[in-house]
């Protein structure tokens, strides 16, 4: 039986959002509802409470159950995962920004790859949220394989989280937000978890940045997937070929996905009181003691004028948006 007992204070029932307590392999509520726990995955997902957005939901969760993004291949042990997320610049910035104390939850963590890398420092209590089950275990394999005692994995709907108010330090939700009906309402529902002076960081696909891959996407639609090879990721030669058929799933096949501007998230922040920190790619200039190598992501940056922001999002469509158009603001809940 697996033991909860260092989490379930931060827990809530998804539907009531009463306290939780473990019972052998269930989770119960108040009113004596439970939750299963089966394989080391507490089963705490609940539908979307609009029938259609639910729908939605569901579509989404049978493609993940599918395409478990990101995977793991070639990422063996704690140490290639660390290295890995060194080198990919934004793994080693949230790394450095997170406190060694920190309790995290990463919210649609996919199969769990951050959520296990934050955990290699033991200090961290961290929690991976996602609705499909195949993603989940396959972080769970990594967490029980190399005994991450300090990590937790749970399925749950962003929309019925099951998660107290003000639980936690910092909330991470990366590339999932713009695969759900509402982004906004979803932003909403996450940064209640948050505690007052936490942080969040939100990684969405942006609208200029993925231009050129909507263009692609109409010619593999017009073509039968002919052509494969114009996208970059598709001729990497460091990628194996099952990672590159979901990366084109992801990507291309998704049943449902929107692209956000700077300026949209930023306004999110400041109707929901969130002050703005630090955007990656950079959008208003650096700090002290900060390096292109190295940017301190809840570190209050200036910020830019609306035109500067476009003009640099048009830009991106040469960088990141060889690799999806994902960009990340972090903020900080007043
Ligand atoms: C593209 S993957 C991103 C995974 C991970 N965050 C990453 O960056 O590698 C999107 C994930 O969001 C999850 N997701 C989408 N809608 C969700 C919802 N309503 N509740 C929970 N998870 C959701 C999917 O199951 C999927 O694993």
């Amino acid at each position: 039986m697996s033991d909860f007992s260092s989490i379930v204070p931060l827990l809530a029932c998804p539907e009531t959002l009463s306290p939780l307590t473990q019972e052998g392999d269930t989770l119960k509520n108040e009113q004596g509802t439970a939750y299963p726990i089966v394989d080391g995955l507490p089963r705490l997902l609940t539908p979307t409470k609009s029938e259609e957005e639910e729908k939605v939901r569901q579509k989404m969760q049978k493609f993940y159950e599918k395409f478990t993004f990101p995977g793991y291949d070639g990422i063996d042990s704690p140490g290639v995962l660390m290295d890995k997320a060194q080198k990919s610049g934004f793994g080693r910035w949230v790394d450095q920004a997170v406190s060694p104390m920190a309790t995290v939850l990463e919210v649609g963590c996919g199969t769990g790859q951050m959520t296990n890398f934050l955990g290699l420092v033991g200090t961290r209590k961290v929690i991976g949220v996602d609705q499909s089950i195949a993603s989940l275990t396959l972080g769970q394999k990594f967490k029980e394989q190399f005994d991450l005692k300090n990590v937790s994995f749970v399925q749950g709907n962003i929309f019925a989280l099951p998660v107290k108010p003000n639980a936690v330090d910092v909330l991470i939700c990366s590339g999932v937000l713009h695969h759900t009906p509402d982004p906004y309402g979803g932003f909403k529902e996450l940064l209640k978890r948050v505690k007052p002076g936490g942080y969040i960081v939100i990684g969405l696909y942006n609208t200029y940045a993925r231009i050129p891959l909507g263009l692609r996407k109409c010619l593999f639609t017009c073509t039968g997937n002919a052509f494969r090879w114009v996208d970059a990721h598709m001729r990497r030669k460091d990628v194996d070929s099952s990672k590159k058929e979901i990366w084109f799933a992801d990507q291309y096949k998704n049943p449902h996905e929107s692209w956000h501007s700077v300026d949209e998230v930023l306004k999110w922040f400041e109707e929901t009181g969130v002050e703005f920190l630090s955007g990656v790619p950079n959008i208003g200039g650096m700090v002290e003691g900060e390096t292109p190598q190295h940017q301190k992501l809840f570190s209050a940056h200036p910020r830019e004028s609306s035109l500067q922001h476009v003009m640099k999002q048009l830009g991106w469509m040469f960088s990141i948006g060889r690799e999806g158009g994902l960009f990340v603001l972090t903020g900080k809940k007043k």
